[in-house]
């Protein structure tokens, strides 16, 4: 495998105990990428970012055979279909794989178990600070744990938690986003807090160029997911990938809040009827709000429903007009459907090339 990947050079150099003037691109992205792969245990720092209802056994295996690393979106799986998912995924990789959960499901630490009993090698705790005791329960089954920090501060405060790597996600990526872009979060934080933990870089990467960027920034890793939806392994429905590779960078918009009463997490999904409709219900029921025809955590609630299961209607069901097509601006940089190995072969071709260019 890192035959595949350390020939996509240019240079078709593998030697990657090579330095100084003479050493090729891919060495140099070799070992750049080396601590954030030893952490991963996979033969690139590339994490293929859990997407629910895409990242499943199937995508999640394939990633982990090409050399990066796969992640299982656990999403509102309950325990026993989390089980399932991680049993199946072991059936069709040997190699290291990891588990994302959102911190809001109510069984958190029910998922954590199961995961600690096959054996899960690294979880990936989303959606909001780690709620108490769930970091060491992560940790006394043996697993490597990686947060996403929003902030400088929060980031602080994770590694005095005991997080073991980070990711830092801009406003670029596709699903739930931050105020911050990818390239502000990179040079905030990197400098600070690079040195201590592994920290992979997310949000708006389409090119192997970036990954060098940020590598050289002092990012360990990266990780990406909109430009894996397309790949020939992800089950996806053809029309959802059909409308990823008609789409362009300004296609894929963020969700807008409307009434300071009711919080919305922005969203960054293409653009389509669905999102119109969620605008006016929101003013319907800020409306009813008014008339003071619902209470406010009634109201709230309807909110947060309305796009439960709006994901797996466009994803799994085909609806990209009705349902969420959650994607990043890196969007207009999927232009086909291709075999996952392939996509992530061109990545590190790009990134070992824009190495091979530089002084050093
Ligand atoms: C369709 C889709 C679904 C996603 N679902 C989740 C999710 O369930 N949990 C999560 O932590 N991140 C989710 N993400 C974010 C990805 O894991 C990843 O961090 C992001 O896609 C990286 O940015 P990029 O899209 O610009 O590559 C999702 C992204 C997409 C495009």
């Amino acid at each position: 495998m890192t035959d595949t990947l350390a020939a996509s050079s240019p240079a078709h150099d593998t030697g990657a105990h090579d330095s100084g003037a003479h050493d090729s691109g891919a060495a140099r992205l070799q070992r750049r990428m080396a601590r954030g792969a030893a952490f991963l245990g996979s033969e690139v720092a590339v994490m293929a970012g859990a997407m629910s209802w895409v990242s499943e056994r199937n995508l999640v295996a394939a990633m982990s055979n090409a050399g990066g690393f796969g992640v299982i979106a656990c999403g509102a799986m309950t325990v026993e279909l989390l089980d399932r998912e991680i049993e199946a995924t072991k059936a069709l990789t040997s190699r290291p794989f990891g588990v994302n959960l959102i911190t809001m499901h109510p069984d958190l630490m029910a998922l954590i178990e199961v995961c600690g009993r096959h054996g899960v090698g690294h979880v990936v705790l989303a959606g909001g600070l780690p709620p108490k005791g769930s970091l060491e329960a992560i940790k006394a089954t043996g697993a490597k744990v990686i947060c996403f920090a929003p902030a400088l501060s929060l980031a602080k405060k994770l590694i005095r938690s005991g997080v073991d790597a980070l990711v830092i996600e801009g406003m670029e990526a596709g699903g739930h986003i931050g105020p911050v872009s990818t390239s502000v979060l990179a040079q905030e934080m990197l400098p600070t807090i690079a040195e201590q933990v592994p920290v992979f870089v997310a949000g708006g990467i389409g090119r192997g160029e970036a990954i060098a960027g940020y590598l050289d920034m002092g990012a360990a890793g990266v990780q990406l997911g909109t430009r894996f939806v397309c790949a020939t392994e992800s089950i996806a429905h053809p029309n959802f990938k059909r409308a990823f590779i008609r789409a362009s960078a300004r296609d894929a918009v963020a969700s807008v809040q409307i009434d300071p009463r009711l919080p919305v997490i922005p969203v960054r999904a293409l653009k389509n009827a669905g999102g119109e409709l969620f605008t006016a219900k929101q003013r319907e029921v800020a409306g009813r709000l008014d008339e003071a025809a619902v209470a406010m955590a009634e109201a709230q609630l309807e909110i947060e429903h309305y796009w439960a299961g709006a994901l797996r209607r466009a994803v799994i069901d085909g609806d990209v007009e009705h349902g969420s097509v959650m994607a990043g601006q890196s969007v207009g940089m999927v232009t086909r459907e291709e075999p996952l190995a392939d996509i992530l072969a061109e990545l590190m071709a790009e990134a070992a090339g824009a190495l091979e260019k530089r002084g050093a």
